[in-house]
C-alpha cells in the first residue's frame, strides 16, 4: 500500500493516559553521605537503617540490559541517581555502558556534588552529557542544615568546577525550598548561578516518601520565588525545550542566562509524565510517589530473555495510569510511599 508508514512499535507504547516512556531514572544506590531532612532525616536515617545489600544491588551488567531493552520501547533519556550515585564505586563503567546503548542520546547524572571533584574527567571520559548537582545554600550555616551532616559547601563548588573544566556544562543546580530555612539563599545562588554560567532549578519542597513529616506550610511556591528573583533580576518566560519539560524556564532579561523553577506542589506536571524509575535492587517504579513497584530482578537474575523482559515492561508501562501530584490529597497524603533515596531523585 502507497502512503502508509509503519510507525516503529516504540512510538506506539503508552501509557492509560496516553503518555509514552522516553526517561528511565536508575538510582544506583539508597545511600548517601548527606541526611537533607527533606530527603533522609538523619533521625530515621540513622544507624540502626537497614539499607540495601550488596547482593541485592542489580550489577552494571543488569542495569545496563534494563536500559537496552527500554530503549528499545522508546527511552531516549538516562538518569543516574541515588541516594549518592558517585557512592557506588567505578560508576563510570556504568556511564560507559549506557552511552553506548542504541538510542540513549542523553546520560545525565544527579549528585550533591561532594565526590565529584575527583570524577567529573572519568565521568566525561565515559560518555556522561551533564551533571546536575543539588545545592541548596551558599551560606555555610544554613547548607550544613539542609545536608543535615554539617558539610560545608567547599567540595560542592570545587566539585562544580571540576565538572565544568570536564566539559560537563552547562550544569544544573538544584535548590529545594524549605520555608523558613534557605528561603532567603536563593537570590545569592540566582547570582551564583549566574556567574558560573549554571542554570539555576527552584524545586518546591514535596510530599515523597514517609519519614520527612512534610507540611504544606514548608512549601514556598515556586511563583513567590520567582517573583523575588525577578524584583532582583528581571526575568521573561521561554518555551519549553521538550514536551513535558519538569522546569518552567525563564531567562534573565540582561542576557545573564536562565532559570528554572519545578513547580510540583503548586503547578503538578503528570500530564506530560514520560518517566519510569528504577531503583537499586531492580524494582521499577512508573511513579515518584508510588508506594509500590514491579520486581525486574527474577527476570533479570534467572533465565528471563530479552523477549520477556521487553513484555513485562510493556505490561508495566501500558497498565500505568500514575498521576499523584494532580491528585495530592488527604485520601493519599497517609499512604507509606516509597523514599526518594530509594527510588531515585
Ligand atoms: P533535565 O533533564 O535536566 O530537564 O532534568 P529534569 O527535568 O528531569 O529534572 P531533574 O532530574 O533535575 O529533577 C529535578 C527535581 O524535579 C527532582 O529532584 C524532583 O524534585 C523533581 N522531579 C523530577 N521528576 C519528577 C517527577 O516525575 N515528579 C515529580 N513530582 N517531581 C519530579
Ligand atoms: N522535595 C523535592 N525534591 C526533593 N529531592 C529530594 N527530596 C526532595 C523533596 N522532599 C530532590 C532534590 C535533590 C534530588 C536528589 O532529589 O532535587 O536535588
Ligand atoms: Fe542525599 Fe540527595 Fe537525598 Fe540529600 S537529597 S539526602 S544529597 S540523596
Ligand atoms: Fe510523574 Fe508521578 Fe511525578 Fe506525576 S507525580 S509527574 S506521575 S512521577
Amino acid at each position: 500500500m502507497v502512503g502508509v508508514v509503519k510507525q516503529p512499535a516504540a512510538d506506539r507504547l503508552s501509557d492509560t493516559l496516553g503518555r509514552p516512556l522516553r526517561d528511565l531514572r536508575i538510582s544506583v544506590t539508597d545511600r548517601c553521605n548527606f541526611r537533607c531532612p527533606y530527603c533522609m532525616p538523619a533521625e530515621v536515617f540513622g544507624r540502626d537503617f537497614r539499607f540495601l545489600e550488596r547482593s541485592q544491588l542489580l550489577t552494571f551488567e543488569e542495569v545496563a540490559r534494563v536500559v537496552r531493552v527500554a530503549a528499545g520501547l522508546g527511552v531516549r533519556k538516562v538518569r543516574l541517581t541515588g541516594g549518592e550515585p558517585l557512592l557506588r564505586r567505578n560508576l563510570e563503567r556504568l556511564v560507559a555502558m549506557i552511552a553506548e546503548v542504541e538510542g540513549v542520546d542523553d546520560v545525565a547524572l544527579t549528585t550533591n556534588g561532594v565526590l565529584l571533584a575527583g570524577k567529573a574527567k572519568a565521568l566525561r571520559g565515559a560518555g556522561l552529557s551533564r551533571v546536575t548537582v543539588s545545592l541548596d545554600s551558599l551560606d555555610d550555616a544554613t547548607f550544613r542544615t539542609m545536608n543535615g551532616v554539617d558539610f560545608s559547601p567547599a567540595p560542592v563548588l570545587e566539585g562544580i568546577a571540576a565538572a565544568q573544566r570536564a566539559g560537563l556544562s552547562p550544569i544544573k543546580l538544584n535548590t529545594v525550598v524549605k520555608r523558613g530555612v534557605n528561603e532567603d539563599s536563593v537570590i545569592e545562588l540566582a547570582r551564583y548561578a549566574r556567574r558560573n554560567g549554571c542554570v539555576l532549578r527552584v524545586i518546591e519542597y514535596m510530599d515523597v516518601g514517609a519519614s520527612n513529616g512534610w507540611r504544606l506550610d514548608d512549601v514556598v511556591p515556586a511563583a513567590e520565588v520567582m517573583s523575588r528573583i525577578d524584583a532582583q533580576m528581571p526575568l521573561e518566560p521561554l518555551d519549553p525545550q521538550y514536551r513535558g519539560e519538569v522546569a518552567r524556564r525563564y531567562r534573565y532579561r540582561d542576557g545573564g542566562g536562565e532559570v528554572g523553577f519545578i513547580a510540583s506542589v503548586t503547578q503538578p506536571f503528570c500530564g506530560d509524565c514520560t518517566r519510569a524509575r528504577l531503583a537499586a535492587d531492580g524494582v521499577l517504579h512508573t511513579c515518584l510517589f508510588a508506594t509500590a513497584g514491579h520486581d525486574l530482578r527474577p527476570l533479570l537474575r534467572g533465565d528471563g530473555s530479552d523477549a520477556e523482559l521487553e513484555q513485562a515492561l510493556r505490561g508495566i508501562w501500558s497498565a500505568r495510569g500514575d498521576r499523584y501530584s494532580e491528585l495530592r490529597s488527604a485520601a493519599t497524603a497517609g499512604l507509606r510511599k516509597v523514599e526518594m533515596s530509594y527510588i531515585g531523585g
